[in-house]
């Protein structure tokens, strides 16, 4: 079978078996075309409390598909390839953030969504790159521990010094490889372009960025942009989605490091397998689990719009 051959099987087996498929903006383009929505984890996260289908196949990591059946336990929610996890995820255990937080009563804790279910259910809040700016300056809470991403952290407390923001050292390791000089020389080839990045690069290179957002919002800003160049600061996709979709500018890499092995773990064939019923992996999250983590999305959601 030749590639639209497969999306047309995809297509085909998810209106008979009643699925949606979910599809974040890492995930390749013959993908994003058979996904019912694609968006960044906020969207996502949103999207996912209200389609109605049976079947949820979330295309993109595993942090992504738990909050699928957190906002819907009813559902079967397959992760598209099992071994799609995102490292930062995993970055701190629950004992440590408990013990934080009998060192400072009355401290909340904030927890990028990139986190398991199993460490939220330690948490208070959620947020995500493109909701994290307003969820935190609207806590009454003044002081605030934010895991697990120091470089998003970095970035909110320099938004936000009127609140006392404590950070733990993790971070996404594809986004912190990149050095800042890196950036520059990118400026120096393309000395017309602006520079896009996402939050999880380092502070450094926010400072000299034109526009720092989520994944989503890159993509708002270059594709409503009078520019005709940009640098992208985040995985490779978005560079490939951009140009896909706005053929009259250039997007280039800020740089070649930009992959994620684990946005790249799924494939069509995955898919097309989840659709049949023998791929992927369902995810099952305890009741408990469920009960005490969903509360950080549910108070993410309320508090971001
Ligand atoms: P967004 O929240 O921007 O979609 O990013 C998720 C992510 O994993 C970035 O590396
Ligand atoms: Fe996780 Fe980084 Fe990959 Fe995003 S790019 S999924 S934060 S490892």
């Amino acid at each position: 079978m030749n590639i639209s051959e497969v999306q047309s099987e995809i297509k085909k087996l998810k209106k008979e078996n009643d699925i949606c498929i979910l599809a974040h903006s890492y995930q390749t383009h013959d993908i994003v075309e058979i996904a019912d929505f694609t968006g960044d984890s906020y969207a996502l996260s949103k999207l996912a409390k209200t389609t109605k289908n049976k079947t949820v196949i979330m295309c993109g990591v595993r942090f992504m598909a738990e909050t699928v059946k957190m906002l819907s336990p009813e559902k079967k929610v397959i992760l598209s390839n099992p071994t799609a996890g995102c490292p930062m995820a995993e970055q701190f255990d629950i004992d440590t953030i408990n013990k934080i937080k009998q060192q400072h009563p009355g401290i909340t804790v904030a927890a990028y969504i990139n986190t398991t279910a199993r460490l939220k259910t330690v948490c208070d809040i959620c947020v995500t790159s493109s909701s994290a700016l307003k969820i935190i300056s609207a806590l009454d809470s003044k002081d605030i521990l934010f895991i697990p991403d120091i470089n998003l952290g970095t970035y909110i407390k320099n938004k936000l010094p009127e609140k006392n923001i404590m950070l733990l050292d993790g971070g996404c390791p594809v986004h912190s490889s990149i050095d800042v000089s890196e950036a520059i020389e990118k400026k120096k080839a393309h000395p017309e372009a602006l520079l896009l990045v996402h939050p999880e690069c380092r502070p450094e290179i926010s400072e000299i960025a034109d526009y720092v957002g989520s994944t989503s919002g890159i993509m708002d800003f270059a594709k409503n942009s009078s520019s005709k160049e940009f640098i992208i600061g985040t995985e490779a996709s978005i560079v490939a989605h951009l140009q896909y979709e706005c053929p009259d500018k250039r997007f280039y890499a800020m740089s070649d490091a930009l992959v994620c092995k684990d946005m790249r773990a799924t494939t069509l064939v995955d898919v097309l397998n989840c659709c049949k019923g023998v791929g992927g992996e369902e995810i099952t999250l305890d009741s408990d689990t469920i009960k005490k983590a969903v509360k950080c999305i549910d108070a993410m959601i309320s508090l971001g719009g």
